[in-house]
């Protein structure tokens, strides 16, 4: 029987900590409804005790959605718990999400407390946490540099407080993916009431190796992967989540696993993204470049007129983009440009779309082509800046 891989995406909280990626309330109340539509089983919507806006924007988000689960991030610490519980209690399903730190270099230098005050401050942090809900993680900040024997002593405690995700971050993108994978082998075969937890894995792309590191985690049995929309996220990112389910997807006769994510809102999602946070998606990024799916050389464009299949590995139409090649010009219809606007993944209401619509025929006249990122700057001044 096919497993599940439970998809926890976390573009609103470690997302956001990419440089540049700031999103104001409005912004992240868009792109959570659009995660709940790609259908991602959790939202990690902020860290609440970080600043009143943070608190402020997972409490609205936490009270909208009604999909999935919306999970608030705190330190093992009792305040960052409550402020925590706080903006997630109304959620249809609420997450606590506690983490501290468990390697050496971290317990010594950030925290200054031995292995001994840790491993009292997860067992207070994690008890509290599953005082107020059943649905508690806890993450081993920096696990994939920390002693592997604590590890597992701090993840046991953890279950047996009541943690029901145990997840493993590779925080510092360190970790090469065999070892990544043994770690999380050693520690489902150590840890004796591993069976009580779905074992997860967060990894940053430091090194390029993000999705590699997630894959190997879940081959060697981690049920949940920690991902970002085009994998933004602190520093180099994390594990980008349209190329973790697709190389779950083209390889299911390896995995064999099954997930919720409806793939063909994968493009319309990243999109968003990208326009919401301003930044543009590099040609070459896997699954939602420009390039992805465009091919070049005259051997290449021959063997994909015969069978699209020569040199593609996945359809354009599976992650949600459109092969249409009309232009969008003065002469444009109203239609046209719905069906454009659809095909990017905006569902406006009639009247949303006659205002882009006006603005689009303006924008015509004193261009020649409108280009989709023309139009994606129409919808978020003329949509996103209407006021309440
Ligand atoms: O990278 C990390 O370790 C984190 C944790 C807080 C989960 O983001
Ligand atoms: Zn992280």
């Amino acid at each position: 029987m096919e497993e599940n891989i439970f998809i926890f995406d976390t573009t609103l909280r470690d997302g956001e900590q990419s440089p540049g990626a700031t999103m104001n309330l409005r912004e992240k109340i868009r792109l959570a409804r659009q995660l709940e539509q790609l259908g991602v089983d959790t939202i990690e919507a902020g860290f609440p005790a970080a600043s009143p806006g943070d608190f402020e924007s997972v409490r609205a988000i936490a009270n909208e959605l009604r999909e999935c689960q919306v999970a608030g991030l705190c330190r093992a610490i009792k305040s960052d718990i409550d402020r925590a519980w706080e903006a997630i209690k109304d959620a249809a399903d609420p997450r606590i999400h506690t983490f501290i730190a468990t390697s050496d270099i971290h317990m010594r230098y950030k925290l200054r407390k031995d292995k001994e005050q840790v491993l009292e401050m997860a067992r207070e942090a994690v008890t509290h946490a599953a005082s107020l809900t059943s649905n508690v993680e806890f993450s081993a900040e920096d696990a994939s540099r920390s002693d592997p024997e604590f590890l597992a002593r701090i993840v046991e405690l953890a279950i047996s407080c009541g943690a029901r995700v145990i997840n493993i971050p590779d925080t510092v993108g360190y970790a090469q993916p065999d070892e990544f994978g043994d770690l999380i082998a050693y520690l489902l075969q150590q840890v004796p009431n591993s069976d009580q937890a779905v074992f997860s894995v967060h990894c940053h792309n430091d090194l390029g190796l993000a999705v590699a590191n997630t894959v190997a985690a879940i081959k060697a049995g981690a049920r949940q992967a920690e991902v970002t929309l085009c994998g933004i996220g602190e520093r180099a990112g994390n594990a980008a989540l349209e190329e973790l389910v697709m190389a779950l997807d083209v390889r299911s006769d390896v995995y064999k696993l099954t997930n919720h994510i409806r793939k063909e809102q994968l493009y319309p999602s990243c999109r968003l993204l990208s326009m919401i946070i301003g930044q543009p998606i590099p040609p070459n990024k896997s699954i939602i470049g420009d390039n992805a799916f465009a091919h070049e050389s005259g051997i290449h464009q021959d063997g994909v007129l015969k069978n699209r299949q020569t040199y593609e590995i996945m359809a354009p139409e599976h992650v949600g983009r459109t092969t249409t090649d009309m232009v969008l010009g003065k002469h444009s219809g109203r239609h046209a440009l719905k069906e454009r606007l659809e095909g990017l993944g905006y569902r406006l209401s009639e009247e949303h779309v006659d205002i882009v619509f006006g603005a689009f025929k303006k924008l015509a006249d004193r261009k020649k082509e409108v280009f989709i990122e023309d139009i994606e700057a129409v919808v978020l001044e003329e949509i996103f800046r209407l006021p309440d």
